[in-house]
């Protein structure tokens, strides 16, 4: 098979929330001379590319999300000329950048906005979804999604926040504007867009009533994947064949089968998507309801995601971003911290896809505790505490909270173990989590069996490896509780990657065809590599060449391997 021209397969990528990331000017909030500072540093991950949330001016009802000016950058974060600063040394480094393209809502603080609610005369008077009655859709982060604007005397849609007008996409005009958006972008520079909540842009005429038991969510079958969508995700993918630029849209509780028609076929209109499937195997529609962690639906999630893209489109790979608290504290355990951490890595980046790294992930950040819900800022989470479960004794509210909070991965970069973190000289506008003395990017530096250098470690090997990125993927023992394990194939070689969701030791039986196999260890997580095997490694002169026999199947809590195995009938 041969290597192809779409260059994001090869690739992985760095998100970076800029406002948590690395304070430059010393006002404790991060920005874009912090980011300039580390570009260094998130080359030296091994990583291709950079996708940055959003930078644009916003009042910040939903931290970036609320743009009201989309050409341009938030002071508080820089300007346009520091933006191209970055641009261009991120370019000089060999990293690519996309920027966020949130287009289904602008911030009410938008002169579109202030000028629609002026009146139904006014020439941006149908760049919203006005109606004089509502319907019964719920917001997704606020109460209903329908507010009344006394200016102008009628109701606009707001899926998100109050804040954020949802775009009347089906206007013409407003599908220019975007379009203007992309290119004011790409011909600065830029690489590519992830873009917002997409699937949601095209909402079903005359705005029907939802099921009125779905609370949050009673509109989505409406505005989800609606009539619209793919004649207008068309024209934003003739803006991207202007230019040799690369679109991953974000798709909130999309299905694999609505998917397919952006990622493959005639409707073709994206080269990957952000899913949720596998963000839910310890909750329900990302945080209204927790269950315990289950691993059979995490590899269900994955393996769907695997087989149905296979030879036809293509996966985004993520554990975290923005929107969701920190990974070892949902899937791992902060008590195996550094196991988990490691674990967790190998059990994504190895999968067939492009895969995407948020911002203190590479160092196994965690979530915090705080103690009030007043100590909360984001928008959702403060919903979700007042709006939900209201029954439920204070101390249950906020546990929940401290599992779903979005506030969990916005907490400031931890860089070093001084004060603030090495994250600002001054107090920072979030809280940093106390963990930062031991959870840090100096420490972890330092350290070769970091979680930082096992990220670097999985990042060079997929790279270095035809097989793991395009190889064919298959899983073993899906039913099996503690254990993930899949394989790549590619001509005459296969890795093997087995993970240990377990805190106890479990025995791993290895599937029967790779029964008297050689293979070679890549990548171990435990320091000294497999424990019962650890006696014979030592008298060779490879740590890191190893049998692998069903005897040798004991992995301690939250073990990882990667094994690489060559066809012994082929010539080396
Ligand atoms: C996306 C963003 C999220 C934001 C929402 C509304 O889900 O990732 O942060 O709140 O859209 O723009
Ligand atoms: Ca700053």
């Amino acid at each position: 098979m041969e290597w192809h021209n779409d260059w994001y397969k090869r690739m992985s990528f760095y998100q970076i929330w800029v406002r948590s990331f690395a304070d430059g000017n010393g006002d404790g909030i991060g920005d874009l001379y912090g980011v300039y500072d580390k570009l260094e540093y998130i080359r030296s991950l091994g990583v291709d590319g950079i996708w940055f949330s959003p930078l644009y001016p916003s009042p910040n009802a939903d931290y970036g999300y609320d743009i009201s000016d989309y050409r341009d950058i938030h002071p508080e974060y820089g300007t346009l000329e520091q933006f191209k600063k970055v641009l261009h040394k991120a370019h000089d480094l060999g990293l690519k950048v996309i920027m966020d393209l949130v287009v289904n809502h602008t911030s009410d603080e938008h002169p579109w906005f202030l000028e629609s609610r002026k009146g139904k005369d006014n020439p941006y008077s149908d760049y919203y979804i006005w109606r004089d009655k509502p319907n019964n859709w719920d917001s997704l982060f606020e109460g209903k999604a329908w507010e009344y604007d006394k200016v102008r005397g009628q109701y606009y849609l707001h899926i998100f926040a109050k804040k954020q007008p949802d775009l009347n996409m089906d206007n013409p005009k407003v599908r220019e504007e975007v379009k203007n958006i992309m290119r004011f972008w790409l011909d600065m520079g830029v690489d590519g867009f992830r873009e917002d909540v997409i699937n949601f842009i095209s909402k079903k005429e005359g705005l029907p009533n939802g099921l009125p038991f779905l609370p949050a969510v009673n509109g989505m079958p409406y505005y989800k994947d609606g009539p619209h969508i793919h004649e207008y995700m068309a024209e934003f993918r003739e803006v991207c064949k202007e230019y040799d630029c690369f679109q991953i849209g974000e798709g909130p509780m999309t299905t694999v089968q609505s998917a397919m028609k952006y990622l493959t076929g005639p409707t073709k209109s994206l080269d990957m998507m952000f899913s949720f499937d596998h963000m839910m195997a310890d909750c329900i529609y990302t945080e209204y309801v927790h269950r315990p962690f289950s691993l059979v639906k995490l590899k269900r999630a994955f393996t769907k995601w695997q087989k149905a893209l296979a030879g036809k489109g293509w996966c985004s790979l993520y554990l975290e971003n923005h929107d969701h608290p920190r990974i070892i504290s949902r899937y791992g355990s902060v008590h195996y911290w550094r196991e988990s951490g490691t674990m967790l890595a190998a059990s994504f980046l190895f999968q067939q896809g492009t895969p995407f790294i948020y911002q203190g992930q590479e160092i196994g950040m965690t979530n915090i505790r705080l103690h009030s819900i007043d100590d909360y800022v984001d928008v959702s989470t403060k919903n979700n505490y007042h709006s939900y479960h209201l029954k439920d004794t204070i101390e249950r509210r906020l546990k929940r909270i401290h599992l779903s909070s979005r506030d969990s991965s916005r907490t400031p970069v931890q860089w070093d173990a001084t004060r603030y973190a090495g994250f600002s000289k001054v107090k920072p506008w979030f809280y940093v989590n106390p963990n930062y003395r031991k959870i840090n990017v100096a420490a972890e530096e330092k350290d070769p069996d970091s979680i930082l250098n096992f990220y670097r470690k999985c990042l060079a090997l997929r790279k270095q490896s035809k097989t793991l990125i395009y190889g064919e993927y298959k899983e073993y023992f899906p039913k099996d509780p503690n254990i993930y394990m899949y394989e790549r194939s590619l001509g005459d070689i296969r890795y093997l990657i087995i993970c240990s969701f377990s805190k106890l030791p479990v025995k791993v039986h290895f599937p029967e065809n790779y029964a008297d196999r050689k293979g070679q260890l890549m990548l171990c997580n435990y320091p000294d590599g497999p424990q019962v095997m650890a006696d014979s490694l030592r008298e060779r002169a490879h740590q890191e060449v190893s049998l692998l026999a069903a005897e040798h199947g004991m992995f301690r809590p939250y073990e990882t391997r990667v094994y690489r195995f060559r066809e012994r009938t082929q010539r080396s």
